[in-house]
């Protein structure tokens, strides 16, 4: 038989901890675990302004003919607008173009196809910790991983040694960022850690590639391309990874879009020839429905409008979740020791709690959190934070 020796690989442990959860008979348990946001009813609705995009696209929409290598192009330009801000010099000079990728999870793929194909030799740089797929998209693309240092044992961000080790790396090497709420931690760098970070890239000729899948769900959809925007005017080239999986909440469209900035406007066509020839043998074209919603909601005034305060709505959540959460463990005094807690950003914390007491709380409290204690934040349930309060300090 063909299949005879193809072994059975253990299945995502997030997918795991979805299926306990459903299987918990307990009606006040907590589902922390998976990467998605949740509403004060514990559901992942579809977003007014999404719903009205499609409805014109119902409407409207005359054909569902390929839509070539790169995407829509009208997708491509309102992308970089949001990403880079609408008076970006790069948008004017035509150094910046967006390939339209099947989520943020496609365009960090067809990066890694095109470093390994067109940047040879080239190893890349990844933050210990940082969301798994990292690990694997790269390694699996033939790409020589290592890391720096991010966030150590003691749960803190360690600036220190994440710019001593990019000191070192290699000339010419990729370091990947998280643009903000990094994926596991929460810990985002301070404005002055990124300029550090900046002055590093440029002294040692590295690439950088910043991943923002949470553009939103930080401090504001501005103040959280900031430091995009600083290493986008800064530097004749990046790359940049956008997922409108969140901030859309358009998770299953497999909506995003890999944006290169080159130093020229001839240089970017050379380098999107190489990318639609590479996409041409991943995906061929773009998946289109959820990139035509999000043009349709960032081209239209009013829709725009709307979907902004959506994602201000979801932001707002998720930060009194935070303080609400630190607020409700003071009086069994933890405040102090879980404070870090209100000082992330986006969805993830990790809460420091060690893989013993994720334990305890998953088999004594039914609260799901994934191991390395990180919490989705936005899982939880405003109404019964003393609850989840009274739990963590029963595993403390
Ligand atoms: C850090 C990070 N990058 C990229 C992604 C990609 O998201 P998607 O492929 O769903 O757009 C995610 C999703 O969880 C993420 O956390």
């Amino acid at each position: 038989m063909h299949f005879n020796d193809i072994q059975r690989v253990p299945g995502d442990p997030i997918l795991g901890l979805i299926d306990a959860y459903a299987a918990d008979p307990n009606p006040n348990k907590f589902d922390l675990g998976v990467g998605v946001y949740k509403d004060a009813l514990g559901l992942t609705p579809i977003l007014r302004s999404v719903k009205l995009a499609e409805q014109r696209l119902l409407d409207t929409q005359t054909t569902k003919t390929y839509i070539g290598g790169h995407g829509e192009p009208r997708f491509g330009a309102l992308i970089s607008e949001l990403v880079l801000g609408k008076d970006s010099p790069l948008l004017e000079s035509k150094r910046v173009g967006a390939t339209q990728t099947p989520g943020g999870t496609g365009a960090l793929r067809l990066c890694a196809d095109f470093i390994a194909d067109c940047l040879p030799g080239r190893g890349i740089w990844l933050s210990d910790p940082t969301w798994p797929i990292h690990e694997t998209i790269f390694a699996k693309a033939g790409l020589m991983v290592s890391h720096y240092p991010y966030v150590g044992s003691d749960n803190r961000l360690n600036v220190e040694g994440m710019l001593a080790t990019l000191n070192q790396v290699p000339r010419g090497d990729v370091v990947l960022l998280h643009a903000c709420c990094h994926n596991p931690t929460g810990f985002d760098l301070s404005h002055d850690d990124w300029r550090q970070v900046l002055d590093i890239v440029r002294s040692r000729d590295l690439l950088p590639l910043i991943d923002f899948a949470y553009q939103g769900f930080g401090d504001s959809l501005e103040q959280d391309a900031w430091a995009v925007r600083l290493f986008a005017e800064a530097l004749p080239e990046l790359l940049i990874t956008s997922s409108c999986s969140k901030n859309f909440g358009l998770y299953r469209e497999r909506t995003g879009a890999l944006l290169v900035c080159a130093s020229t406007a001839d240089k970017l066509l050379d380098v999107r020839s190489q990318l639609s020839s590479i996409a041409r043998n991943l995906w061929s074209n773009p998946p289109d429905h959820g990139a035509a919603i999000v043009a349709e909601i960032l081209g239209d005034p009013e829709l725009k409008s709307l979907w902004a305060d959506e994602v201000e709505e979801m932001r707002g959540r998720i930060a009194q979740l935070r303080a609400g959460l630190v607020e409700a463990l003071t009086p069994l005094g933890l405040g102090e020791r879980f404070a870090h807690i209100g000082v992330q950003r986006g969805m993830f914390s990790y809460t420091g709690l060690n893989d013993d007491q994720v334990a305890r709380l998953r088999h004594e409290h039914s609260v799901y959190l994934v191991s390395a204690g990180r919490a989705n934040i936005a899982g939880i349930d405003a109404s019964r934070l003393d609850l989840l309060a009274q739990a963590i300090a029963a595993v403390c």
